[in-house]
């Protein structure tokens, strides 16, 4: 779970549409993918839910930021491990997971791919199919998996009441 402190400065610092593509309905779909395979890989709980909700914290633009990743790393670095409730190593695992999350990386530490392969399932939130050679985990291309993530991010796309700013984004993965 995510502290209600931790929640207030999420939304104070996120810059961008609550409601957009890189918002909160995102986030919560991460989340739930990366528990997901978490559940089955044993991956780090507690770092794929951080990753969750911190992953784009700091994008200052839904189409062309490619050092999001990297800002939100030095974020993560200036919050209190008691805020956050990890350890040192965990965090080390969230930072690396955070910075390198959009460059298109197939091979992590275990935990850092369980969190890759949860935003990356994602993507059709934004009308693309992910691509499972772009995938870390073997949970996360498993077909049956692999098509309930699509369904829950497709569903986004479905019903995005502001179309034109889905249209305009073009993920590079
Ligand atoms: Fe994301």
């Amino acid at each position: 779970m995510i502290s209600q402190e931790l929640i207030q400065l999420i939304r104070e610092t996120f810059q961008l549409n609550w409601k957009g593509v890189h918002g909160v309905s995102h986030w919560a779909r991460v989340r739930l993918n990366g528990l997901l395979i978490a559940e089955k890989n044993g991956a780090n709980l507690r770092v794929v839910e951080l990753f969750a909700f911190l992953h784009d914290i700091k994008r200052e633009a839904d189409f062309n930021d490619p050092l999001h990743g990297e800002r939100a790393a030095q974020f993560i670095e200036t919050l209190p491990d008691e805020l956050l409730e990890i350890n040192q190593g965990e965090k080390k695992l969230l930072m690396l997971a955070c910075h390198d999350h959009s460059k298109g990386f197939i091979e992590a530490d275990m935990t850092v791919g369980t969190c890759w392969d949860a935003d990356r399932l994602d993507l059709g939130r934004g009308g693309q199919r992910p691509n499972t050679r772009k995938l870390c985990t073997e949970v996360a291309k498993q077909p049956d998996f692999f098509e309930q993530a699509y369904q829950r991010a497709i569903y986004q796309h479905r019903s995005q009441s502001n179309i034109a700013l889905v249209q305009k984004w073009k993920p590079a993965l």
